[in-house]
């Protein structure tokens, strides 16, 4: 039986994926061996690959910096893969490397605690960068007809999402930020900003809508500093700890069939 999971990346020491996927292997008393991290060197991705079509593997989680190259080295794609050109999800069957991407949809379902999504569908919406996390959210956000505004160091990277995706996005010179807070219902920073507890002030939350939605796709620190901002002015806030759960658990349905059960205790034991 296939039956083995991991998570790659470089590098991967910090990943709580392990934590995730083991606490639903065990509630579901799944037959199945452990989930585990593999720090891996570009150069041993794709024989790290073909080792796990020989052996016991259903399937992988790939992490930062290696969601592009697993999709060039994936037989076939998903819909979501395809459009995203990089995949989190890998399925190992019939000797085919299969390739999808749950981050959009870990996003999505992210939201529905509280009915979140009001701030999103058909909202403006502002996503902070444009890197990988960036073309996911901003994927999903078009697919919830969200109107949006990307800002970045970079304006190069955001144009090449609106070119890669095919949507219509408007684009925000960080200097320029003040004067459109006023008009929006919800921030997302996907900015690398504000890890380990640094700074991230980008944003003057006092020039927001009131009660507006602030998430933060960083989970550690549990609150940053862009989150500790924007509840001092009154706006509702969340961190990427859903998010992360929420993907891992559209993997899980993947290779296991099961959808696996979200609750207070898991969420607990993480945080
Ligand atoms: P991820 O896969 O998590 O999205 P990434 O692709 O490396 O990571 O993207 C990191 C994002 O954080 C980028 O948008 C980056 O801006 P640039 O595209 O201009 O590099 C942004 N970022 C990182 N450090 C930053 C900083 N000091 N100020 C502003 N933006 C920053």
């Amino acid at each position: 039986m296939n039956n083995h999971t991991a998570v790659i990346g470089f590098p991967v020491d910090h990943s709580i994926s392990p934590s995730i996927h083991n606490f639903w292997i065990q509630e579901e008393g799944l037959k199945v061996g452990n989930y585990q991290k593999i720090s891996l060197k570009q150069e041993e991705v794709k024989s790290f690959f073909e080792k796990c079509l020989n052996e016991n593997y259903r399937g992988l989680n790939v992490t930062v910096p290696y969601k592009e190259i697993a999709f060039e080295l994936c037989h076939s794609t998903s819909q979501t893969a395809t459009k995203l050109r990089a995949v989190n999800t890998i399925i190992f069957e019939n000797n085919k490397i299969i390739g999808d991407n749950t981050d959009p949809i870990g996003f999505k379902n992210s939201l529905s605690n509280k009915n979140k999504v009001q701030y999103v569908e058909d909202k403006k919406v502002l996503v902070l960068g444009a890197g990988g996390s960036a073309r996911s959210i901003i994927y999903q956000l078009n697919l919830m007809g969200a109107n949006i505004i990307n800002s970045n160091r970079t304006e190069e990277k955001s144009s090449k999402i609106k070119k890669d995706l095919n949507i219509s996005l408007e684009f925000c010179d960080i200097i320029d930020l003040p004067s459109i807070l006023g008009e929006l219902d919800c921030i997302i920073n996907t900015t690398s900003l504000g890890i380990g507890g640094k700074d991230n002030d980008l944003i003057d939350f006092n020039l927001l809508k009131d009660k507006s939605y602030v998430y933060d796709l960083i989970y550690n620190p549990k609150k940053t500093k862009f989150l500790i901002n924007a509840e001092k002015e009154g706006h509702n806030i969340q961190n990427g700890l859903r998010m992360l759960i929420f993907q891992a658990a559209a993997s899980f349905e993947i290779w296991h069939g099961v959808a696996p059960k979200i609750n207070d205790k898991l969420i607990e034991s993480l945080e």
